[in-house]
């Protein structure tokens, strides 16, 4: 078997190659340069295990790779798992699937990639599906197995001994297998994320609120929903539209259907004139009645789906078509991005909704890793066609894989469970993915509320009505409520940039799950010292660990470094929240609560909590109907909480082109000091041409509580 020792490819990123790799991978897919410098930055640091102590064998049909693990280990990230956060335990078999209701690992992004609590990563780069034993196998030699329990007599009995090693199963053809060094859980996914180029950094209107309106919607009706924004005084960004913008559908023509939008350019300038960006739905699969098809038919698969054309992007020339169609009948009209649906299908899930396996492709990939990495094809065509205009672009895609940080889309599912899509937001993080937990319809006030609460704390907060024409005001009851989440997500804008920006030039991502902050003995300390009401007893024939409490706190997150956003469900008036060290204070409310440990918060319906940490300076600006366009500068306000002395940097630039590659843009530090007379004192420094984006600049000190503006 050719294999190579493990060698340094980046800084603290080591690579072996086993078997014979070919074809494209979600990396070379993507062809992006690690970011060396900011790597070097990181502290440095070896797994922590030996070299030596990894094995490869050789089975019948596949090369199994594995690593050793601790008893106490936990194994995050495989992309992104709607159902549980920590994988240990658990068989991940990593195939792409647009319905992922079971706890297979199926996904719609299906990232072979896991990081360790102990500080370490590994990740398998094909476009094949991997399967990640994370500690569910055992063989005879395992070092952890201990007693056998009789299932007959003892409670204690687990289906899934604690394991010492996990299990890779690698296609038969080999794999380039990187492992990536800590030391904590949040450098090695830094790690990864700049080892992929880094994260994305969308532009500012994208952060602001989106809605898409029914399919089926004419160029009138779509005006006037967005019209119907500005007079309920509720911000909004980016006007979606759904299926009927084609002149046909399931498959598509990419062609606008001119009944319904008969000038299209008068039509997204129209919008463009309100502050409202265009964003298009499509998916991959090309209509006979598209102008494309001609062209694309001999540069196809084998199989067709709903009768239109899977083209094969990885060559040249179908990528050139799709892009020059799509640039001359959109983006040049100034269509600002689009949504990527249905490029996630698997064939036993979803029957006729996507090719076979077996299918052929022209360059000689097969239907089985085409599926795996079509998603990250569009992602890449699409967000390379507005790189070419200088323009920033943010959508949606219902598949991905690794790679993908810096590609300025998010990933979202037709599953509608409130609680796995608050999981989903802790998970995707481990990965190199964003994701939105979108709200489309609800059961109750009580469900809207809680929706759109947490939808105003992820990447994309957006209202996606395609099916229901729901509105941000369909449950007048509490129309306020959902007007005042919207307007503080306008207000955190410059915050939320600036978290995004250390996502691109640091790779920490602006959402993060709890132990990218509290190391496994932080959060086991701050569990012995709460209340133990709210631990959940995992099953035993489930558990890694046998019958013990094991809470994950997969339903809270951090956003940037301040805040930690606690979300609630319906039903739920309180719930346990896992507070870091620190002084915090309910943003909203201005409790104050000492860190270190779970405290037990009550909320009413017209708040979720949020807990911001003492010292912390919040950047926020006013709560504009849309974010305003590039060159125009409105207030910022530099909100200074607790009583703590602090720093914070601020990033900024024109929000819009990719100019910041050009230098234009820059880092500015605020900071807060107190004179022996108590006196709070705050300072912004930075470069000297100014902020891009805000003139006045006001400062609120020591505070406990945001004021709120529509108070
Ligand atoms: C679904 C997608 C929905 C909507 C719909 C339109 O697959 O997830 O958000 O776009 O297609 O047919």
């Amino acid at each position: 078997m050719n294999t190579k020792a493990w060698k340094e490819s980046a800084p603290g990123v080591w690579r072996m190659e086993i078997g014979n790799p070919q074809g494209i991978t979600p990396l070379s897919w993507m062809g992006v340069s690690p970011k060396t410098d900011a790597m070097r930055q990181l502290p440095q640091a070896n797994p922590p295990f030996a070299w030596e102590s990894i094995k490869l064998e050789q089975a019948s049909d596949s090369l199994i790779l594995s690593f050793p693990l601790n008893h106490t280990e936990k194994l995050y990230g495989t992309g992104l798992q709607l159902l549980r956060m920590n994988q240990r335990g658990r068989t991940r078999y990593l195939r792409v699937n647009s319905d992922p209701k079971q706890d297979t690992g199926e996904t719609h992004a299906p990232v072979p990639f896991y990081v360790s609590d102990l500080g370490y990563g590994v990740w398998v780069d094909t476009s094949r599906i991997v399967t990640l034993h994370c500690g569910s196998t055992q063989k005879q030699e395992d070092t952890h197995s201990g007693e056998i329990r009789d299932r007959n007599t003892d409670s204690a009995w687990t289906a899934t001994p604690v394991a010492s090693r996990v299990e890779i199963r690698i296609p038969v053809e080999g794999a380039d297998v990187y492992v990536l060094g800590g030391p904590t859980l949040s450098d090695v996914v830094s790690r990864y994320n700049l080892f992929c180029g880094g994260g994305t950094l969308p532009p500012k209107w994208g952060l602001g609120f989106w809605h898409r309106v029914p399919t089926l919607f004419n160029e009138e009706q779509v005006l006037e929903e967005a019209n119907q924004f500005r007079l309920h005084d509720i911000p909004c960004d980016v006007i979606g539209l759904e299926p009927g913008w084609h002149s046909q559908s399931y498959p598509v023509t990419y062609e606008w259907e001119k009944t319904r939008f008969p000038e299209p350019e008068r039509f997204v300038k129209s919008l463009e004139h309100s502050g409202f960006h265009v964003n298009l739905w499509e998916h991959p699969f090309v209509s006979p009645k598209s102008e494309l098809y001609a062209k694309l038919q001999p540069l196809s698969g084998s199989h067709t789906v709903w009768g239109g054309l899977a083209p094969d992007f990885s060559l040249p020339e179908a990528e050139r078509l799709y892009k020059k169609q799509h640039d001359e009948q959109h983006v040049s009209l100034g269509v600002s991005g689009y949504k990527l649906d249905e490029c996630d299908g698997s064939e036993l899930t979803n029957h006729s909704w996507m090719f076979p396996g077996h299918a052929r492709f022209p360059s000689g990939m097969d239907g089985e890793q085409m599926r795996q990495i079509y998603g990250l094809m569009f992602q890449k065509m699409t967000s390379d066609l507005f790189r070419s205009k200088n323009r920033r672009t943010y959508g949606l895609v219902r598949a991905s894989n690794a790679a993908a940080s810096t590609m300025p889309y998010v990933l979202y599912s037709d599953l509608y469970d409130h609680k796995q899509f608050i999981r989903a937001i802790c998970n995707s993080s481990f990965s190199g993915l964003l994701w939105t937990p979108e709200v489309r319809k609800a059961k109750s006030a009580e469900d809207w509320v809680r929706r759109m609460q947490t939808v105003c704390f992820s990447s994309l907060a957006m209202l996606n009505a395609w099916g229901d024409g729901t509105k941000p005001w369909s449950f007048p009851e509490v129309e306020g409520i959902v007007r005042h989440y919207i307007k503080l997500r306008m207000r955190l804008l410059p915050y939320l940039y600036s978290a995004f920006a250390r996502y691109r030039e640091q790779g920490i991502p602006p959402f993060r799950a709890m132990p990218f902050v509290m190391s496994p003995s932080e959060i086991a300390q701050a569990e012995a010292g709460g209340s133990e009401a709210g631990l959940q007893i995992l099953n035993t024939t489930d558990a890694a660990y046998g019958k013990r409490r094991v809470r994950e706190w997969d339903d809270q997150y951090m956003v940037g470094d301040a805040l930690l956003v606690a979300p609630l469900t319906e039903g739920e008036l309180e719930r346990e929240v896992l507070l870091p060290p620190g002084m915090w204070y309910g943003l909203e409310t201005g409790e104050p609560y000492s860190g270190g440990r779970v405290i037990r918060v009550q909320a009413g319906l017209e708040s979720i909590p949020v807990f911001v940490k003492s010292g912390s300076i919040i950047p926020m600006m006013p709560d504009l109907p849309h974010v305003p366009p590039s060159g125009e500068r409105v207030t910022l306000e530099l909100v200074h909480f607790g009583t703590e002395p602090g720093e914070e940097l601020l990033y900024d630039d024109d929000g819009e082109t990719f100019d910041y590659e050009k230098g234009k843009c820059g880092w500015w530090k605020a900071r807060v000091a107190q004179k022996p007379n108590g006196e709070y004192i705050g300072e912004l420094i930075g470069p000297d041409e100014g902020l891009p984006s805000y003139d006045t600049v006001i400062w609120r000190f020591a505070q406990t509580r945001l004021e709120s503006a529509d108070s």
